[in-house]
C-alpha cells in the first residue's frame, strides 16, 4: 500500500476549488506512489470554510494557515492566496519542512521570488512546485514533447497571447486591480503562464527584451464592500459601492523578445481583449514544421509537417487523447476524443507532484521554485523594458 501523504490548501476560492477538486480526483484516475490524504483547508472566511471542507472532502478546516505549517501530520502545503501572500506563506512552510505548491506567479515581485527560492534551496530536503498548470494539458505536453524530438527543427518565430475580456469598467477593485495585492494586472495573471508555456514548449530561454508596452485603460475602479477579502473575479461586478479607487496595475502588457537559439518572439497578455474569453496558446514555427494551441480548443494540438512531400503539406488538427498512441495523460482519463477539461490541467499537476513525491518522474518536466524564478524574472525585464523605453538582458537580472 503507498503511503499516506497529507496535504492542507491555504485558499479556498477560485484555486482553492480547481485544487480541492485535483485532490479528491487524482488517486482515482492515476496510480501514485503515495496516497494523498486532504488534511486541512485554511482560508480566510470561517463560515464558508464550514460547508467547503465537508464538500470537497478536507478532514479539518482552519482560518490560521499558521496552523498547517505547525502540525506535524501534514506533509505538502499548498498556496492558493493572492500574490502577496505566497512569500510569507511559502517560505513558513518551508522553515517548518514541509513539500510547498506554490501558486503562480511565483510571487508578486522579484524580489519576493528571489527570498522564495533562497528558501527552498537552504531546505533542499523541501520539494517545491509551481501551478503552471497549462505544461499539463496533454496538448501543451504532447508540443513540448515535439519540439523535443526535434521535429520542428530550428525555431524562428513564436507568437504567444492570452486574451481575455471580463477586466472593463464595471469591473470593480478587486484584488487583481492593486498592485500591492497582485503585483502585476494582466501580466502576472496571463502573461506569465505564456512566458511559461513559451519556455516549457521550445525548452528555450528567454534572453532579451526587446521592446514593451505597459498599459492601464481604466484606472479608477469601484471599490467593494470586501472585508474578508472574499471577492475575486467576474461575479463581482453588481456587487459594489459607488466609490472609485485607483487601479493600480496594467490592463495589457505587449512585448517582444528573443529566445537563447536566436527567434524572435511577440507576446500580449490583456484583460480587455472583447470577444476574447480565454484565448490563451501559442504558434511556434520552425524549419521543419509547426505547431499551434488555443486553450479554447484545448485537447487540439494544430501540427504542419513541413518535411512532407510539398502536395501533402497543411495543417492538420489532432485530438490529443489516445493513450494508447502515447499521448501524454490520456492514458489516465477516458476513451480517445472523449473531452476532458479545465480541470484536468490541475489533477494531471497533481499526479505528477505526487509521483516527485513518491520518487518517481513526472509524465513531463514539473517547476519548481528555481524554474519559477527564472519566469518571474522575465516578467520583471518586461516592465523594466516598458518603463524605462530600453532593451533588457536577462542576464542583467538577478
Ligand atoms: N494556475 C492558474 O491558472 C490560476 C488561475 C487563477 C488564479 N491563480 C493564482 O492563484 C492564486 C489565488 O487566486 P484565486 O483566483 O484563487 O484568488 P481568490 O481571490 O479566488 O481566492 C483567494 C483565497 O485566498 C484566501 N486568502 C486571501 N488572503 C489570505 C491570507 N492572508 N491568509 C489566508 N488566506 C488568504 C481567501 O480567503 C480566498 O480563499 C493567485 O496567486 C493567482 O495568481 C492561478
Amino acid at each position: 500500500m503507498p503511503k499516506p501523504l497529507p496535504v492542507a490548501l491555504i485558499g479556498s476560492k477560485f484555486m482553492g476549488r480547481t485544487h480541492s477538486n485535483a485532490y479528491a480526483q487524482v488517486g482515482k484516475f492515476f496510480d501514485l506512489p503515495v496516497d494523498p490524504v486532504m488534511h486541512t483547508i485554511a482560508a480566510r472566511d470561517g463560515e464558508d470554510l464550514k460547508k467547503f471542507a465537508p464538500r470537497w472532502g478536507w478532514q479539518h478546516h482552519t482560518t490560521r494557515w499558521q496552523d498547517v505549517c505547525e502540525n506535524d501530520d501534514i506533509q505538502l502545503v499548498d498556496v492558493g492566496t493572492p500574490n502577496h501572500v505566497h512569500k510569507e506563506q511559502a517560505i513558513a512552510a518551508l522553515e517548518a519542512g514541509k513539500h510547498v505548491a506554490c501558486e503562480k506567479p511565483l510571487a508578486g515581485t522579484l524580489d519576493d521570488a528571489r527570498e522564495m527560492l533562497a528558501a527552498a534551496k537552504k531546505h533542499k530536503k523541501c520539494k517545491t512546485f509551481v501551478w503552471y498548470n497549462y505544461r499539463r494539458c496533454p496538448a501543451v505536453a504532447f508540443a513540448h514533447q515535439l519540439v523535443k524530438e526535434g521535429r520542428i527543427g530550428k525555431v524562428y518565430h513564436v507568437r504567444a497571447r492570452y486574451l481575455q475580456d471580463w477586466g472593463g469598467p464595471d469591473t470593480p477593485l478587486l484584488w487583481r486591480f492593486q498592485g500591492k495585492v497582485a503585483g502585476s494586472g494582466s501580466h502576472g495573471d496571463l502573461g506569465a503562464h505564456i512566458i511559461d508555456m513559451v519556455r516549457f514548449v521550445t525548452g528555450e530561454k528567454i534572453t532579451r527584451i526587446e521592446g514593451a508596452i505597459e498599459e492601464t485603460f481604466i484606472k479608477q475602479r469601484e471599490i467593494i464592500e470586501d472585508a474578508g477579502g472574499e471577492i475575486s473575479g467576474r461575479g463581482a461586478k453588481k456587487a459594489g459601492k459607488k466609490k472609485k479607487g485607483r487601479s493600480t496595475v496594467d490592463d495589457c502588457v505587449l512585448f517582444l523578445a528573443r529566445l537563447s537559439g536566436g527567434a524572435a518572439c511577440s507576446f500580449e497578455a490583456t484583460r480587455l481583449a472583447t470577444g476574447n474569453k480565454n484565448v490563451n496558446g501559442f504558434e511556434i514555427n520552425g524549419d521543419k514544421g509547426s505547431v499551434r494551441f488555443n486553450f479554447e480548443r484545448m485537447t487540439e494540438l494544430e501540427w504542419y509537417d513541413a518535411t512532407l512531400p510539398e502536395k501533402l503539406q497543411g495543417w492538420s488538427t489532432i485530438n490529443v487523447s489516445n493513450g494508447d498512441a502515447g499521448h501524454p495523460y490520456a492514458q489516465a482519463w477516458w476513451p480517445t476524443a472523449h473531452a476532458i477539461g479545465y480541470e484536468h490541467g490541475f489533477i494531471n499537476q497533481a499526479a505528477d507532484m505526487f509521483r516527485v513525491l513518491g520518487g518517481k518522474k513526472p509524465e513531463v518536466p514539473m517547476p519548481d521554485f528555481a524554474d519559477a524564478y527564472e519566469t518571474q524574472k522575465v516578467l520583471h525585464a518586461v516592465i523594466e523594458c516598458a518603463r524605462n523605453h530600453a532593451p533588457v538582458k536577462l542576464s542583467d537580472i538577478q
